[in-house]
């Protein structure tokens, strides 16, 4: 059933407490913490902007980062709070903590339409843990309750979970935010009955990550077209040879079901039929996490689909391009979750870029309704430059594939149903 949203509430004069995930990427450079992407901030504006203009008090709460009960200074959500105040053209009152008698002042003297964004929640672990104590806490701050935050909505958490119930035990209404709203709208009820024909392009490193989003789709999709690393085991699965490329060995009987299942339903299971190739070689170099440098040397494309023991496919191939974007431009509706190389390193993304082009396309031309299920695709998207021409573009990560499973999220299970 449908939830019930911000805009069958009258929040005006009322403290409106409201959970979004400003969880955004961030960098130091010059002492100083500066946000890469702002646009989870920005997707919250329509929620907000109708707050301020209803005239409610407004209270954010968001997490960023893991800093696991630390009072981490690198993940304060300070910085946050001042590029929100530039976004919306208005000052936002930062309280350095979320739970507590200075934060609960600062709230209390909040006039209607103004803004508090709260320190970040998981400098408690009974924000993780759902703590209920911690979730009666948040609850103080409130007489409605919105949750705009869909990237966080997997999580079961105090911030997300708890404080819905804390408040809605004491007969206060717990909402969707308008962002929420569309995320629910595009990742699921537009999904529903698709247009057809609907064409489903995913990839990115792991068959495991995505096996069940797999299994659902092919039940609903004419086409799956398949690129990133998780071809590789797919490949590996079909006896082909896929050299060093990075593949999971044990998830074979994983792809073979799959192919088995598109085979019966009469879906076209797509797989790369030519790659661009690298060499790998190790360098003395070591990452963050200690490990050594791979240096891809020598990349090609290869039209032979075996590829050699000594080269690692990295993208699809241009004639496997061609053909992912000849299906995807015939598409009524697409879902693209997940690049089809390593498209960080420009030499490999053209294979990711075309299904970019295609996407667009679609949905210019063909009116097709095209939407991208968070994480990198946005990211690759918007490396491409196309990111206004699709439908829609999830902020979630781990919440859209999770949603996209069929699996109830904790955080819209908890807001009230509309009728
Ligand atoms: C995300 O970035 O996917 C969300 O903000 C959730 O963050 P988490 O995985 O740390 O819970």
């Amino acid at each position: 059933m449908a939830k019930l949203t911000v805009k069958d509430l009258n929040v005006r004069g009322k403290r409106v407490l409201m959970r979004v995930d400003f969880n955004v990427p961030m960098e130091e450079k010059g002492g100083q913490m500066v946000i890469n992407d702002d646009t989870r901030i920005r997707e919250t504006l329509p929620t907000l902007e109708l707050l301020i203009n209803q005239g409610a008090k407004t209270i954010l709460m968001a997490h960023l980062g893991r800093p696991k009960g630390q009072r981490d200074p690198s993940l304060s959500l300070r910085p946050v709070a001042k590029k929100l105040a530039d976004l919306l053209g208005r000052p936002v009152v930062f309280a350095d903590d979320c739970v507590g008698e200075k934060a609960e002042k600062t709230a209390e003297v909040l006039q209607p339409g103004d803004v508090l964004l709260l320190e970040n929640v998981r400098y408690y672990n009974e924000d993780e843990a759902n703590d209920p104590v911690f979730s009666e806490k948040l609850a103080r701050f409130a007489d409605i309750f919105i949750n705009d935050a869909f990237g966080a909505a997997h999580r079961a958490h105090a911030s997300t979970e708890g404080v819905a119930r804390a408040i809605s035990k004491r007969g206060g209404l717990c909402a969707a935010g308008l962002l929420m709203e569309r995320e629910l709208k595009f990742l699921g009820d537009e999904l529903e009955k698709p247009a057809k024909p609907f064409v489903v392009i995913l990839g990115g490193a792991k068959v495991s990550d995505k096996i069940k989003v797999i299994d659902r789709l092919i039940e609903k999709a004419d086409a799956l077209l398949i690129g990133g690393a998780m071809a590789y085991t797919f490949k590996l699965a079909l006896g082909f040879k896929v050299g060093q490329s990075l593949v999971e060995a044990d998830k074979t009987d994983v792809a073979k079901a799959a192919l088995e299942k598109a085979r019966a339903r009469g879906v076209q299971l797509l797989l790369p039929t030519d790659n661009i190739v690298v060499t790998p070689v190790k360098t003395d170099k070591l990452n963050k996490k200690g490990k050594p440098i791979i240096e891809f040397t020598s990349p090609r494309p290869l039209s032979e689909p075996n590829i050699p023991d000594s080269e690692e496919g990295v993208d699809i191939g241009p004639s496997t391009s061609k053909t992912y974007a000849d299906v995807i431009r015939g598409a009524k509706t697409i879902l693209w979750n997940g690049p089809m190389g390593i498209f960080e390193d420009p030499r490999f993304a053209e294979g990711t870029f075309a299904v970019a082009r295609a996407v667009a396309e679609a949905t210019e031309k063909n009116g097709a309704k095209s939407i991208i299920g968070g994480g990198d695709s946005v990211k690759a998207l918007n490396n491409s430059g196309l990111g206004k021409q699709v439908t829609f573009m999830s902020t979630g990560g781990g919440a859209s594939l999770e949603f996209l499973e069929g699996k109830v999220l904790p955080g819209v299970a908890a807001l009230a149903d509309n009728g």
